[in-house]
């Protein structure tokens, strides 16, 4: 267990880790690549090691250089068509569990298994299994839903799929499956998703296009995005830099709103518009955050991120935008903690299929530091006091819920106990210290 007592003013700048997301579409597109892929600060975590050992064992070769916190490598790919078979262990990461089948789907021939921890094997992968199979592979779940699960090729076919739910995880799998199949593959999202795998594939010289019919939100829905990609022979990425990971910045960007009196500027952050849906809530919440964006270095765009305390007003999350903030919604649940009003996400039933039942987890933990926080079916609404009494959460494995733990005890009056702040290590394994740092303690 891990106390984190109420804090000073957070000040000082500092650089979050690489982004998670992009590391491990990095470390596939390079593998999948023939000659050598440069990638510039790949994220040094658990989940992101899962994927190098899982390219390894896929026929790829690595070389790893860099200090603690990040990596630069070199990465020597096997081709398109040329994944050896393998068991793969993809530990807690579910962007690996969910993308790789689609490469693998479509090799000439072969067959992998690929499963997990605990965790993972609640996630279900029928999202995956199914458009693969309408495109001629065989996947197996374990009770048609989750893994393990057995990928075996086949001569695969392009289709036109529209995503039963908004999910980059699943656009990414049918897109890379695209690239091996013969024809045309078009994918329709619901909702916007983050767009990492596209620029990712365009600068590596595949075919593909993006369209947005829907240029007035529609009550009820319709095509927010098509992407359309064509089959490709080889992949050609020679250099990814990876920015840092709005995802893991947002923990920080949080703390200083709540902690009074702070001021803090995070670094070379990614702000690709698909992920950064969390500056909007926080702009409407009264935040005070402002952006200053970097030069262009690579498909990504990035920048630092100031952050100072602010008072909040309660705020309604739209559907349309729980994909672009995704992963940042058990904050926007802390933050409704200190606004005035009653914060309310909907549209987001999705969280009950992350590292852990983010509904659940997030209503039980923030209710055992004193949270007015309820369920719903597909969100939550909470109900701001002025701030946050403290008590204890259980991070229930999920690296999110830790650090969202630790953040509410520097806010709170009385301190929060992290039962499992190690999981943080799954995404940010400098998340404490970097806390300590920006709190001068
Ligand atoms: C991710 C997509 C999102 C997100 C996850 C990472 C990705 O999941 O929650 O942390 O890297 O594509 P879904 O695709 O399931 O929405």
């Amino acid at each position: 267990m891990t106390r984190f007592v109420p804090s000073g003013p957070l000040s000082g700048a500092l650089r979050p880790p690489p982004d998670k997301s992009i590391s491990h579409r990095a470390a596939l597109v390079g593998a999948m690549a023939e000659g050598e892929t440069e990638v510039r600060d790949y994220l040094d975590a658990a989940d992101t090691r899962a994927t190098l050992e899982a390219i390894r064992r896929l026929g790829a070769e690595i070389t790893e250089v860099g200090e603690p916190g990040s990596l630069h490598l070199r990465i020597r790919g096997v081709g398109l068509r040329g994944a050896a078979p393998a068991e793969i262990d993809v530990a807690n990461a579910g962007t690996l569990l969910r993308i790789l089948p689609g490469w693998l789907a479509g090799q000439p021939s072969g067959s992998w298994v690929l499963d997990g921890d605990e965790s993972i094997r609640r996630r279900p992968v029928d999202r995956v299994a199914d458009p693969l199979g309408l495109m001629g592979a065989t996947v197996e779940c374990r009770e048609g839903r989750y893994p393990p699960l057995r990928v075996t090729a086949g001569a695969l076919g392009g289709i036109d799929y529209r995503l039963p739910v908004a999910s980059a995880q699943v656009k990414s799998c049918v897109l890379l499956a695209g690239l091996l199949a013969e024809g045309e593959t078009r994918v329709t999202e619901p909702a916007v998703t983050r767009d990492h795998t596209e620029r990712i594939l365009a600068a590596a010289g595949a075919e593909l296009e993006s369209v947005d019919p829907r240029t007035i939100p529609l009550v009820g829905g319709g095509a927010a995005r098509r992407i359309t990609i064509r089959p490709a022979d080889r992949l050609d990425p020679r250099r990814i830099v990876v920015p840092g990971d709005f995802s893991s910045a947002a923990f920080l960007v949080v703390a200083a709103a709540l902690v009074t009196g702070s001021a803090v500027r995070l670094e070379g952050v990614g702000l690709n518009p698909t992920r950064v849906g969390l500056l909007g809530i926080l702009n409407r919440m009264g935040a005070a955050v402002e952006v200053e964006e970097d030069p262009a270095d690579g498909a990504e765009p990035r920048g630092a991120i100031v952050a100072r305390h602010s008072m909040l007003a309660a705020t309604r999350v739209h559907p349309d935008e729980v994909p672009v903030a995704i992963d940042e919604l058990p904050l926007v649940a802390l933050l409704g903690c200190f606004a005035e009003g009653t914060t309310v996400a909907s549209g987001a039933a999705e969280l009950r299929h992350k590292e852990s039942d983010r509904i659940a987890t997030v209503v039980e933990g923030l209710r055992g530091a004193g949270a007015d926080i309820e369920a719903t079916e597909d969100g939550f609404a909470v109900r701001g006091t002025g701030g946050l009494r403290g008590g204890r959460l259980d991070a229930r494995g999920d690296h999110r819920l830790a650090m969202l733990g630790a953040v509410a005890g520097l806010a709170s009056r009385e301190g929060v106990e992290v039962v499992g702040m190690d999981a943080a290590a799954v995404s940010y394994p400098g998340f404490t210290d970097h806390l300590a740092l920006l709190a001068g303690t």
